[in-house]
């Protein structure tokens, strides 16, 4: 049995994983602060279950605010509906908040710590400010993570987050995160992962980082077969309609010739040209333009992908878009949640070495 605490859980592709695995697990916690995410996470694994406390409104408030979820205004006018469903997807999925201001002893002992930390300050797109100790920025809450790894010493430790991490400016910083590692009695794996080499075809290349207390035999980022493999025909919705006459912008890379759709990416023109092809670019949270091409007769027609089409190729279930959609949240921040979480079929490859080890 895996004991797991998911940090800046999101969504939990992490637990969609460990689920699709079928193999033994157990969430102790989350954390995460933003409200629409702690739905999903509800929404997605929650089962719908209510919280067994008997509070009464101002406490389930106080309850919320004092973890550093949300935005405090914003929970003080809620409607009591609303204010019921965040209470429970909180305390259900014991979600502990604000990881900056979380009280260690709080934490449940597990096996496995996940920490996919913010990647707006590190990202090709984003600020570009960094992750330095101390500056402040989303991405410098990496830092916040040495108090849970030196109180409470998990087996495994498994990080994820742009491939940018690992060069240029933010490089430094990733090393001495490994050096830190190291010092504190852990062996390291690492690699960058692309979505599209583990049967979902989106570019999206992430670097993973596991490590386990101790010596380890097995080789934590090895690839292993591909469980399930998606191409273009398995991530589109059939009952999707809204297609219109494809006339593009700028010089067309690529083909749409001798099959019937492919990806289109006609947003970086200026740069690439109108670009076609098998793999969809990446989602990123601040964006909702990824489109498709069909080829019908040798007419062209684009459309945007809908919502459970970016579900699909996050590698999620159709019924994890369901349950999200049924519990209230729109397409727009269903999509949003996709751009911001982690493809499962990575996770997958990378929680079979991890039993793999725990089994020798
Ligand atoms: C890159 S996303 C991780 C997504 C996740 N792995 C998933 O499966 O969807 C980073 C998450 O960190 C959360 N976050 C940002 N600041 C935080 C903080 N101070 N404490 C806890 N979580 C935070 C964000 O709301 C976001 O959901």
């Amino acid at each position: 049995m895996l004991r797991v605490f998911e940090a800046f859980s999101g969504v939990g592709a992490q637990r969609m994983a460990l689920r699709n695995l079928k193999e033994d697990y157990r969430i102790v916690a989350t954390c995460d602060i933003d409200e629409t995410a702690i739905l999903a996470y509800y929404y997605t694994h929650g089962n719908n279950k209510k919280s067994r406390k008997k509070y009464d409104d101002p406490k389930k408030r106080k309850f919320i605010i004092d973890r550093g979820i949300g935005n405090k205004n914003k929970i003080l006018k809620m409607g009591s509906d609303s204010l019921d469903v965040l209470f429970n997807a909180v305390d259900v999925c014991n979600n502990l908040g604000d990881i900056t201001k979380l009280d260690v002893n709080k934490i449940p002992d597990h096996d496995l710590f996940t920490y996919s930390f913010p990647c707006q300050d590190i990202s090709s797109v984003g600020t570009k400010k960094g992750l330095d100790a101390g500056s402040g920025t989303r991405s410098s809450l990496l830092w916040e993570c040495q108090k849970i790894i030196e109180s409470k010493k998990p087996k495994y430790l498994l990080l994820e987050n742009v491939k940018n991490l690992t060069t240029g400016k933010n490089k430094k910083n990733f090393h001495d995160w490994l050096d830190y590692l190291d010092d504190q009695g852990y062996t390291n794996y690492w690699k960058i992962f692309d979505a599209k080499d583990y049967g979902i075809p989106q570019r999206r290349p992430r670097v993973i980082v596991v490590s386990k207390y101790g010596e380890c035999n097995t080789n934590l980022v090895k690839d292993n077969d591909v469980l399930v493999s998606k191409n273009i025909e398995d991530i589109i919705d059939f009952n999707e309609k809204d297609w219109k006459k494809f006339v593009p912008k700028s010089k067309v890379r690529g083909s749409v010739k001798n099959k019937h759709y492919a990806f289109l990416d006609d947003r970086d023109w200026k740069l690439n040209g109108v670009m076609i092809g098998k793999y969809c670019s990446t989602q990123r949270a601040g964006r909702t333009g990824l489109k498709i091409i069909k080829n019908e007769n040798g007419q062209l027609f684009e459309r945007k992908l809908n919502a459970l089409e970016c579900c699909r190729l996050m590698g999620y279930d159709d019924s994890d878009y369901y349950n999200m959609k049924n519990g209230n949240l729109t397409d727009g921040q269903i999509m949003k949640i996709c751009g911001n979480s982690i493809v499962v079929n990575v996770l997958m490859n990378v929680f079979k070495n991890i039993y793999e080890e725990e089994n020798l």
